[in-house]
Formats: structure tokens, sequence, C-alpha cells
């Protein structure tokens, strides 16, 4: 089995720039990379996350919303990620399960020992080997967002404050009860800082190419 990273944060923590990054840093260690993302990633999967993003669609509850997540992953794990890992590869996922535990559990405040179940069934129970948290303030991570590119805001990130706030406590309870999976950057430092950590954290789970994944999984 290869190694399963996923990154995970607020908008606007810097996770695409860092997953580009660690990729080709990876790469040139003569690693098997490949990145991929949530919810996306395949057709099916594809076709999901355009209803979940859709502004017009505002009429969803939490539950069908997070229905749909589970749907994209389930396809998402079974297409990519798990082939991937049976050739000995690294996947980095930009966002995985724990964002279904964060904005619909913690945020919707769906009961999260069913989320936790139902993700359970959709992942056949396919953890990550290490999962970096993105950590910036939710206020610094919406302006970070709605500055920058000038994209329109999706239909999630409209929610309020309040909400994004208890994402990002939910992320913080998350990583403290698994701290042998999770490691918390602040990412309101440099993006080469932020990179730095990264890079270290993964080298301790891998000794090399030809080497025996470390840690203790
Ligand atoms: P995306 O445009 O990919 O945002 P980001 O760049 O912040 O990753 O949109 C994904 C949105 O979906 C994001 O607001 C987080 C949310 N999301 C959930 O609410 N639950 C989930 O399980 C996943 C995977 C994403």
């Amino acid at each position: 089995m290869g190694l399963f990273v996923t990154f995970e944060g607020p908008e606007g923590c810097g996770k695409s720039t860092q997953i580009r990054l660690l990729k080709s840093y990876l790469q040139g260690e003569g690693w098997d990379v490949l990145d991929t993302r949530e919810p996306g990633s395949t057709p099916i999967g594809e076709r999901v996350r355009a209803i979940l993003l859709d502004p017009t669609c505002a009429e969803m509850v939490p539950t069908t919303e997070f229905l749909l997540f589970s749907a994209a992953r389930a396809q998402h794990v079974a297409q990519v990620i798990r082939p991937h890992l049976a050739r000995g590869g690294v996947v980095l996922c930009d966002r995985y399960a724990d964002s279904s535990l964060a904005y619909q559990g913690y945020g919707h405040q769906l009961d999260l020992e069913m989320v936790r179940q139902i993700t359970r069934f959709a992942t056949g129970g396919l953890v990550p080997d290490l999962t970096f948290y993105l950590d910036v303030p939710v206020e610094v991570g919406l302006r970070r967002k709605s500055g920058g590119s000038g994209d329109a805001w999706n239909r999630i990130e409209q929610k309020g404050i309040a909400y994004h706030e208890r994402v990002r406590s939910g992320y913080l309870t998350m990583a403290a009860a698994d701290p042998g999976r999770w490691v918390v950057v602040d990412a309101t430092q440099s993006v080469e800082r932020v990179q730095e950590l990264i890079r270290a954290a993964v080298r301790a789970r891998w000794n090399g190419p030809t080497g025996e994944k470390g840690g203790t999984r």
C-alpha cells in the first residue's frame, strides 16, 4: 500500500498551493504521486459536485448535502484512490471525509456518530495515513477567498461566520483527538514555511522511495 495524505482547512487556507508544491517535491524524489480533490475527480463525482456547488440549489437540506458528498466520495475511493494506493503510489487529496465531519457534522450539527457510520460505509473504512489541517482564522480565510481570484462564492461558502467558526473548532477537536494522524499547521505563515513543515511531516512518515513506510500506523 502507498501513502494516503489529505489536506483540510477552511476557505482560503492555501491547500491547493501547498498540494502543488508537495507534489512536485515528491515527484522529484521519485514517488508516483496522484493529486485529486473532493467533491469530484470522477465523471460521476463531477456531476455530483456541480449539484452541490450550484447556488440555485439553495433548498438543499444538510442531510441531502452530506449524502451527496458521501456518494461522490464512495466513487472516488473505489475508482481513483484505492487503485493508486494499491500500486504503491502517494495520493494527495484536497479534502476528504473529515470535510464532511467538519462542514456537515460540526457545521450543520448533524448527528456525528451517524456521519461517521455512513462515512465508513462510503469509504469502506479507508482512513488517511496523514492529514494536514491548514489553520487560518475564519475571517482571514474568508477575506483571502473573496479577494484574490475574484471568484463568486459558492453555495457552501455563503454561510455565516458562526457556521465557519463551528467548522474550524470541529477540525481542531478532531485533530486533538487523533494526533497520530493529524498535523495542524498555522497557515498564516509564509507559503515556504508552511511547505517546509508539510515536507518534514511527510518525510517522517516515509523513509524514501525504496524504504518502508515509517510511522506507527
Ligand atoms: P471548493 O470550491 O472545492 O472549495 P475549497 O477550495 O475551499 O476546497 O468547494 C468545496 C466546498 O465544499 C467547500 O466549501 C467545502 C465543502 N465541502 C463540504 O461541505 N463537505 C465535504 O465533504 C466536502 C468534501 C467539501
